[in-house]
């Protein structure tokens, strides 16, 4: 089965499951007329984020890499009323993008997304002692990625679930490459296996978006 196929069984589980509602759809079509990269995650995957929330009981989640906020309401939806995500944003203009469609979801009062270098946002976050929270999503630029991980660490308490986004890049890790966004998940992959405060897996997908994967680390 190659992308093709892979695309038609994520037809079909969105056929069963619901795929976009209107918001998420509307999120989709802001994003693409401001001119934003169409590298969000997939309707399934975003169903997946909406699982784990659901499955470690999550009222502070930490998401960075914010894009048009897709992923964003995907999460924000399965908290609580007083849950509230912190969404970390590089582009001012792509937070813009993403404030409406999420306001567009109703969920204005559930996200905040703050412009900055997601580093120099951590290190505000874990100055202002604004931890920890009980799942971080991770899915900015990939080479500081290993960086992420730390920094990461540095916000969450036990039981906090780290989960990171396309660390398989169509395959690319596993073999040597001198693409920094490959050798950057390859840095992040080695020290979440070396990382003795958590335990974590990695998983390849597949999808309308490819093959790619997501780490999973739970917070001894
Ligand atoms: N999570 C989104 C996709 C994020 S794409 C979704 O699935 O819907 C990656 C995002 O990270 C882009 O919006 C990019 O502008 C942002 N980004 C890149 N480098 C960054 C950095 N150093 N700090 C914060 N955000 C960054
Ligand atoms: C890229 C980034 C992502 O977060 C993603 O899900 C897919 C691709 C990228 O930068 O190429
Ligand atoms: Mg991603």
């Amino acid at each position: 089965m190659g992308d093709d196929g892979f695309a038609a069984v994520d037809a079909y589980l969105d056929g069963l499951f619901g795929g976009d509602d209107p918001a998420l759809a509307a999120a989709l079509e802001h994003a693409d007329a401001a001119g934003l990269p169409a590298i969000n995650v997939s309707p399934n995957h975003g169903r997946l984020l909406q699982v784990l929330v659901l499955a470690c009981g999550a009222r502070r989640v930490l998401e960075l890499g914010t894009l048009g906020g897709y992923s964003a309401i995907w999460m924000a939806r399965a908290l609580p009323p007083d849950g509230r995500l912190l969404s970390l944003e590089r582009d001012p203009r792509f937070a813009d993008v993403a404030r409406g469609s999420i306001a567009g979801a109703g969920l204005a009062d559930r996200v905040e997304i703050r412009v900055g270098r997601a580093l120099d946002t951590l290190s505000d976050l874990e100055r202002d002692d604004a931890g920890p929270f009980d799942m971080v999503f991770i899915d900015a630029d990939k080479e500081p990625y290993a960086e992420y991980l730390q920094a990461v660490l540095r916000v969450s308490a036990p039981g906090t679930l780290i989960v990171a986004d396309n660390v398989v890049r169509g395959g690319a890790v596993a073999a040597a490459s001198d693409d920094p966004a490959v050798t950057g998940v390859q840095r992040f992959n080695a020290a979440l296996a070396a990382e003795s405060r958590v335990a974590g897996a990695v998983i390849q997908m597949v999808g309308a978006k490819g093959h790619d994967g997501m780490a999973l680390a739970v917070v001894r």
